[in-house]
Parts: structure tokens; sequence; C-alpha cells
């Protein structure tokens, strides 16, 4: 692939916790600059620990990687902090939609600008620019973050993430435990963001159905391995992955063909 298209490239992936759990066994893919990129997979097939590799979380939970590379804009993310990493435009948001519940909407989000040291008018201007692709935080933006819905404590971790002005957004499983309205409302705007503003996003997500529908491509994970990578218009209209990712059915892919695939 061309390198400068390229905004993240994953290659070849060993994880491990406490020295001795091996999550990942191999993960690679590449992103690039513009695209949003679904990583999906079954619970425990790695996509959580192939994210924190990626924003070089690991280390903070005994985590590391012990083969393969990362690489954000051409850099070796291992050689920088994750808050080194927010500032140079990688911004991740975690699992479970955290927000600081004795916080104001509004506040959340403006916590999510301090980083950056972004001035009072490029704070105002950023806040107003989230309402308008969350309308919903500014009918909320005086509540405590704690006592809004799920819906809306995922918009406030989403609109908090926007506040340090990423070029690449991550995000871990933003529909868990959300109704499904609220889940299509979320992936909408995600795809709204980027079409809007070039924002580029890799969204980690179990449920490959809603991912598909909204992402330009898809990596499939299983058991720390990522066994499917292709166009998620191809992906959708595979009857394989119709079966075991998007229905009923639980057998792995694994024991399908993924070199009918084009590798992403
Ligand atoms: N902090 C941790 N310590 C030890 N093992 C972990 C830790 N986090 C995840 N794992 C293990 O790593 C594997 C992948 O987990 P994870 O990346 O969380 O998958 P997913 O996000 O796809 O559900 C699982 O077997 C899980 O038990
Ligand atoms: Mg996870």
């Amino acid at each position: 692939m061309v390198g400068k298209d390229v905004l993240l490239s994953v290659d070849g992936i060993k994880a491990t916790y406490n020295g001795a759990i091996t999550a990942l066994h191999g993960v690679s893919f590449t992103l690039r600059r513009g695209e949003i990129l679904a990583l999906l997979g079954a619970n425990g097939a790695g996509k959580t620990t192939t994210l924190k590799a990626i924003s070089n979380l690991l280390p903070a939970e005994r985590g590391e990687t012990t083969a393969g590379s990362i690489l954000y804009e051409g850099r070796d993310v291992t050689t920088a902090t994750p808050a080194q990493l927010v500032r140079a435009g990688l911004v991740q948001v975690l699992e479970g939609r955290h927000c600081f519940r004795n916080l104001t909407v509004e506040e959340n989000l403006i916590s999510g600008g301090l980083g950056r040291s972004g001035s009072r008018a490029e704070i105002a201007f950023d806040l107003e620019k989230i309402y308008t692709f969350f309308p919903r935080l500014k009918e909320k933006r005086r509540a405590l973050a704690g006592l809004t819905s799920g819906g809306e404590q995922q918009m406030t971790a989403i609109g908090r993430a926007l506040m340090s002005r990423p070029a690449l957004l991550v995000l871990d499983e933003p529909s868990m435990g959300l109704a499904p309205i609220v889940v299509q409302d979320i992936f909408k705007t995600l795809r709204r963001l980027n079409a809007k503003t070039g924002l580029s996003i890799l969204v980690a997500e179990q449920n490959s159905a809603i991912a598909l529908r909204y992402a330009d491509r898809a990596t499939v994970l299983e058991n720390g391995v990522a066994v499917l990578s292709g166009e998620a218009a191809e992906l959708r209209q595979r009857d394989d992955v119709k079966a075991f990712y998007l229905g009923q059915k639980s057998a792995p892919a694994s024991a399908l063909t993924p070199a009918s695939l084009p590798s992403a």
C-alpha cells in the first residue's frame, strides 16, 4: 500500500499480559487516512488488547507487545507515551464510556480540551462543533453526566475525545449495552463526522452487523489472530460472514477460507 495513504499500520503484533498470557498471536491491518475501519470479533478475541497496544496503554496493564510493529503517522507508537500520542492526534475512547459522573456533560467535554491547552475561544468553537454533531449533548449540557442515559454518556465520552482534535479516533465497543436505535444514532454520527471532517476512525465491535453497515473496511479477529480482512460491503455479502458474524450461528471463521478476500 502507498505509504502516505496509511495513517496506522499494525504489523504482526503479538501481545502478552504478565509475561504469561498471550492475548494476540499475530494481528495485522492498515488504516488509511480518512477511512472507518472496524475491528470485529467475539468477546475475548483480542480487540481491546489491540486497541490498547495502539495507544501504548498495555504497559499500564502489565502487558506488552512482544513482536511486530505499530506505526502511527510512520512513528513507532512504543516510543511515545499515551499522552504524547493523544497530542499527536491518536485519541481513544475506552470501553465502558468513561465520563466524570459528577461533572456536567459540558464540563466533561471541556475537560477533553484541556490537555491541548486550547484558548477559551478555541474551546467554545469546538464545543459548538460537537453540539452540531450531537444535538442531544447540547440539550443535556447542564446535566450531571452520571445522571444521563447510557447513550448520552457514550456520546459524552466521544465528544470529550473530539475536544482533543483527533486525527484518528479509536473507539472500543461503543455499542455495548445500548439499545439498537441508540447504537444506530451513534454510528450515523460517526459516519457524518468522518464524511464532514475527514476524521479517520478505528472502531472495535462485537456488533458486526452495525459496524459493517457504517465502516469502509473491516478486520476480523479470532483468538488473537486476524483471520479476515476486506471491504465492509464485500464482507456483508459473504454467506460465511453472514452466518457466523451477522446472524445466529457461532462457528469460528478460522474454519472458513480467508484467502478469498483481498487483504487489507
Ligand atoms: N489485563 C489483562 N490481564 C490478563 N489477561 C487479559 C487482560 N485483558 C485481557 N486479557 C485476556 O486477553 C484476551 C483478549 O482479551 P481482550 O483484548 O479484552 O478481547 P476483546 O476486547 O476482544 O473482548 C482474553 O483471553 C483475555 O482474557
Ligand atoms: Mg474488549
